[in-house]
């Protein structure tokens, strides 16, 4: 199916497809190709170019094109059932290639395999390879499991890999913006959720291999730079190991540990002209001491993503959440005192088990009190092997679940229009991404706020700051004129 035709179908936008496009020049000449597919969260586009960094050494080059490749890859997603559905068709039409060409392998990756194991070799022997997130390092090996009709799975979750000592090649990259991995795996243990089974435990990356990757990226021109985690603010680097380990860490340990905030410090300040972004927070750990942070910088970008799933404090509760809406009302009030035109956005689930009627007005009431700049919904997927999975009755009718979900996507776009109004007239510092969607003629960037903002080219280039003053707007795009290149990032 073309790449297009499979992403009109499916408009999650955890689950959006994006092809990793060639790279690599210098193995043009090596016939080996290789041909990766991402599905889900930022974490797995990152995982796809450390996984292709490794191919790269094997002597394979990375196509855009799956007919001419020898190595099929999926990076796939488990967080809700759509997700996991749409990657079986896929991996079902590349079995389907595969029957038509015999020298193909077709392997999984991510998060599907983690849970799923050797079922796909057992029962389902529509791939040739399952490699989980903490394992990508074994392909190789695998790969030679692979042509000597030998089981190649490996799904070993790790206490310590971080792959710190990879460097990720880019793929379908602008040349502009960039991931850096510095957290991996989840403790948090949402009743809802599938994630801290599939990636493991949490632990953080060595600041130096965080720093150098970026040093690398800025020598490369790029401008933007987002650290990424399932759980950014909860980064603890002292010395290595697993977070839930720090209490027997030594005195001196203890210490000199680093902080999200600390880190957040380093990167503002070592790169003054990039632009830094993160995500995701979790709000029980989101520190007043990383908003400070923000704001002392320039450069941070003044935009959180915030996932609050639900305005109930039963609901809040029955998902294991470790805050309440209280809470939360009070970390949203320390964001706009300290950082005053902060953009914060959300993930919602509605539908969770038990949820009524008057759950779901509170978290309609909550949204009303945040007013978010947007915001990613869903409704609610019972996920197997999750606590909510065993011990509570998915009763929402999938009727309800519906209607409560247009509800709050309702909502949210009458929040993201008064939010987007607030602009016009003003003038906006707009870093250059790519043409926009639209129109060839006009340029497609985000504000600070993580807002898009579309305008004429004139002469600028893809890389550039610019001051653009908002003329007009939709609930989601900012549209108005470049003024000037700008000095504030
Ligand atoms: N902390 C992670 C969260 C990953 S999951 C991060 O990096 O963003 C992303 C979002 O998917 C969650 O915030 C939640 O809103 C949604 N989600 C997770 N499990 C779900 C389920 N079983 N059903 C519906 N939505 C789910
Ligand atoms: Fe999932 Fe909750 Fe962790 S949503 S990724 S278990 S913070």
């Amino acid at each position: 199916m073309p790449v297009k035709e499979l992403q009109s179908l499916e408009k999650d936008p955890l689950t959006q497809i994006v092809k990793l496009s060639q790279c690599s020049p210098n193995f043009s000449r090596v016939s080996k190709k290789a041909y990766i597919e991402s599905y889900g969260c930022q974490m797995n586009f990152a995982d796809s170019e450390i996984v292709a960094s490794i191919l790269l050494k094997e002597g394979y080059t990375i196509t855009e094109d799956f007919d001419k490749a020898s190595l099929i890859l999926l990076n796939t997603c488990s967080i809700r059932e759509k997700a996991e559905q749409t990657v079986r068709k896929r991996l079902e039409y590349f079995n389907s290639k595969k029957n038509q060409k015999s020298n193909m392998t077709v392997g999984v990756l991510g998060c599907m395999a983690e849970r799923l194991k050797h079922k796909f070799l057992e029962e389902e022997k529509i791939v040739d390879l399952v490699v989980g997130p903490d394992a990508y390092k074994d392909i190789p090996n695998l790969l030679k499991e692979v042509a000597n009709a030998n089981e190649a799975v490996n799904v070993l979750l790790s206490k310590h890999e971080t792959y710190g000592d990879i460097s990720p090649v880019r793929l379908n990259s602008n040349g502009v913006s960039a991931f850096v991995s510095i957290t991996r795996g989840c403790d948090n243990m949402c009743t809802f959720c599938v994630v801290p089974f599939t990636r493991g435990r949490e632990r953080s990356r060595d600041p130096k291999s965080i720093l150098n990757e970026i040093v690398d990226l800025v020598s490369k021109g790029y401008k933007e730079i987002t650290l990424l985690g399932q759980n950014v603010d909860s980064y603890l680097w002292y010395g290595g190991g697993l977070k839930k380990d720090f209490d027997k860490a030594s005195e001196l340990q203890k210490r000199t540990a680093l902080r999200f905030e600390n880190l957040l410090d380093l990167v503002a300040k070592s790169h003054p002209k990039v632009r830094i972004r993160f995500s995701t927070s979790n709000p029980q750990d989101m520190s007043v001491n990383v908003l400070r942070v923000m704001a002392k910088y320039n450069n941070i970008c003044k935009y959180i993503h915030l996932p609050v799933q639900s305005g109930s404090n039963a609901i809040l509760k029955k998902m294991n959440r470790q805050h309440s809406r209280e809470e939360y009302f009070q970390l949203i009030n320390n964001i706009r005192t300290i950082i005053p035109d902060c953009g914060i956005s959300h993930d919602m689930i509605v539908g969770f088990p038990s949820e009524t009627d008057q759950d779901h007005q509170d978290t309609l009431e909550l949204m009303d009190f945040v007013k978010y700049d947007f915001g990613f919904m869903f409704a609610y997927s019972e996920r197997p092997g999750t606590l909510a999975a065993r011990k509570i009755e998915d009763d929402v009718p999938e009727s309800l679940k519906k209607r409560r979900l247009i509800e709050i996507i309702e909502k949210q776009k009458v929040h993201s229009g008064y939010r987007t109004k607030k602009f016009i007239g003003k003038t906006v510092c707009v870093l250059i991404e790519k043409s926009s969607k639209r129109s060839e003629n006009h340029w497609s960037g985000r504000t600070t706020q993580n807002t898009v903002a579309v305008f004429p080219k004139k002469n600028y280039q893809v890389g550039d700051f610019v001051d653009v003053k908002i003329t007009s707007c939709t609930s989601a795009t900012l549209i108005g004129n470049a003024i000037q290149l700008s000095n504030s990032i």
